[in-house]
């Protein structure tokens, strides 16, 4: 029954006064009105299930569907408007038509990452046990800050973890903890590596990063009390590496300057070109200066599931801290990253949190509480996804997952280097292709350059077959292809660059127009059964991995 308090003495006291014990008086116990009994919330179970089926259905129609839809919507985005009535009534709607309501105002207005010809960015392919995860994930409403009365959730986390950290060849004091992604991941490891380098005085502190590195870096450094002048920029040289020469000479001379470098951030895989900075060169300054190493593979670091990305990536397994971003080339649904580090207990010198009402889930046998491996104390179960997903699959899918999104970035340079006027910026590593289309042939107009590519860019958003995103590298304006969604097809790309290639054409014919006649697509014949499962599609990546122009 449910009791209002008024007031509140003990038993024990009225008993000391003579009371007879029981109830106290003063207690008054108040019936509910017949509104409050009950959950509020609470549906029947067959409604929850009918609710529940619904929704997978219309998901599983949706991701089914997507290969055959265009990735972009042509027309400019509308936000003005309600997504479905006008604000938040007293009284509700009926369930169906709010999930039908989000399934047509929402999804399918929301940036379809997944699709298969979806290239821009960083795509998020995620995968099915995944997002069956999160559902249980959320349907369990599991805490996992701390491991008291949570040793299943806490399991989970650990051998997921435990599994990243021997990827990484960490050794056996290695310890991580799963954040919302790469950008928390940076900032986390930038906050260990502050508490164990510095002291109290932090104003002549110096760290370092390429002028490739993430944003996030910058503005972690920011938010961590950095002054702009304490990041020190260095420049990347022509295949967009960090440059080691500038690097050396910038902590000597800051040294000799009375200032106090710290900290290296590498980037295994830029977010631009996939470059993979000097790893082992940077991890032997920093063995010799004395300095902490930090290592930014938010987006490459899924490549040491192969082969090719342990060769690229060595020298990885030297890092102090790692950032990670599951949610990217593991195939995660969002959010998923991670932070690893060489000691565990560095994470609880500055994560650790204390309070007269945690003292209870201290005593679980040393278990891992997560609240003090992180910033947060309330965490979402982001393990499960991973660990369902590898479970499932096994590790050999996700590994020649991770190949094909390289092998097809290797294909795409292929092709896109047989389109006359079209200049491959940097090799296809790690999954990412560069290229620009060059206005005038080989004479150099910077400003014409630039403007085809954004109209290239723009073109291909309005067509909606593919979509691709631009970056500037050294002031030129080029477009990215990130073929590394393991649902998309050689077709995929070679009909890309078809459309990419019919584009320059029409431009060396019309340079003056805005834009050539759009290709319309009236219907994409596209193979929707992914993959390059058979041998030849795997012929021809190797055969186009081999005819991969020398220097780009
Ligand atoms: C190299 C790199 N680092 C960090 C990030 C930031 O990761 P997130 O968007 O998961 O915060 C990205 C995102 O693309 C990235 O590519």
């Amino acid at each position: 029954m449910a009791v209002e308090l008024l007031s509140f003495r003990r038993t024990k006291d009225l008993k000391d006064e003579g009371g007879s014990g029981g109830m106290d008086p003063h207690i008054r116990v108040r019936p509910m009105s017949s509104r409050d009994h009950g959950d509020p919330f609470s549906m029947s179970g067959a409604e929850m299930r009918r609710l529940g089926h619904k929704v997978v259905d219309l998901l599983v129609d949706h991701y089914q569907q997507l290969p055959e839809q265009a990735v972009t919507t042509p027309a400019k985005e509308d936000y003005s408007g309600a997504v479905l009535g006008d604000g938040f009534g007293e009284r509700g709607l009926p369930a169906d038509l709010v999930v039908e309501g989000v399934m047509h105002n929402v999804l399918r207005r929301a940036m379809p990452v997944n699709h298969p010809r979806f290239f821009a960015y960083i795509p998020g392919p995620g995968n099915f046990m995944g997002m069956l995860a999160d559902t249980i994930a959320a349907g369990g409403n599991m805490f996992c800050g701390v491991a008291q009365q949570n040793a299943g959730p806490t399991q989970v986390e650990n051998e997921v973890l435990d599994w990243l950290c021997e990827l990484f060849d960490l050794p056996p004091e290695a310890a991580g903890c799963l954040v919302s992604g790469g950008s928390v991941a940076n900032m986390s490891a930038l906050i260990v590596a502050r508490d164990q380098m510095l002291g109290e005085r932090r104003d002549k502190a110096v760290l370092y990063c390429s002028d490739q590195t993430h944003g996030c870096v910058a503005k972690a450094a920011r938010l961590l009390g950095f002054r702009e002048d304490q990041l020190s920029i260095i420049p990347s040289d022509g295949q967009y590496r960090l440059r080691m020469d500038v690097l050396t000479a910038e902590v000597m001379a800051d040294r000799a300057r009375g200032r106090q470098p710290f900290c290296v951030v590498a980037t295994a895989g830029t977010t631009s070109t996939g470059a993979v900075d000097p790893l082992e060169q940077i991890a032997d300054l920093c063995e010799e200066q004395d300095l902490w190493f930090h290592v930014d593979a938010a987006y490459g670091g899924a490549a040491m599931l192969t082969a090719g990305g342990r060769v690229q990536l060595r020298g990885i397994e030297r890092a102090q801290s790692l950032a990670l971003d599951p949610h990217k080339g593991l195939f995660q649904p969002m959010e998923c990253g991670c932070l690893l580090v060489r000691q565990r207990e560095w994470l609880g010198q500055s994560f650790r949190i204390e309070g007269a009402y945690l003292l209870d889930n201290e005593r679980a046998d040393g278990a891992i509480n997560y609240r003090d491996r992180g910033v947060q104390l309330t965490r979402n179960f982001k393990a499960l996804k991973l660990w369902m997903s590898l479970k499932t699959y096994g590790v050999a899918v996700f590994r020649d997952a991770v190949q094909k999104g390289m092998d097809l970035a290797v294909y795409g340079a292929s092709a896109l280097s047989e389109i006359g006027n079209c200049q491959i910026m940097a090799p296809p590593v790690m999954g990412i292709v560069v290229f620009r289309l060059r206005a005038t042939g080989d004479k150099e107009d910077e400003a014409a350059d630039n403007q085809l590519n954004q109209q290239l860019h723009d073109f291909l958003q309005e067509e909606g077959y593919a979509f691709l995103s631009t970056t500037m590298l050294s002031g030129r304006k080029c477009l990215r292809l990130c073929p590394i969604n393991p649902r998309t097809t050689t077709e995929d790309i070679q009909r890309t660059v078809e459309r990419i290639g019919r584009f320059a054409a029409e431009r060396a014919r019309a340079p003056g127009q805005e834009r050539p006649e759009l290709i319309k697509i009236i219907q994409t014949d596209v193979d929707s059964r992914g993959g390059l499962g058979d041998a030849a599609d795997r012929d021809a990546i190797n055969a186009g991995a081999g005819n991969v122009p020398d220097g780009f």
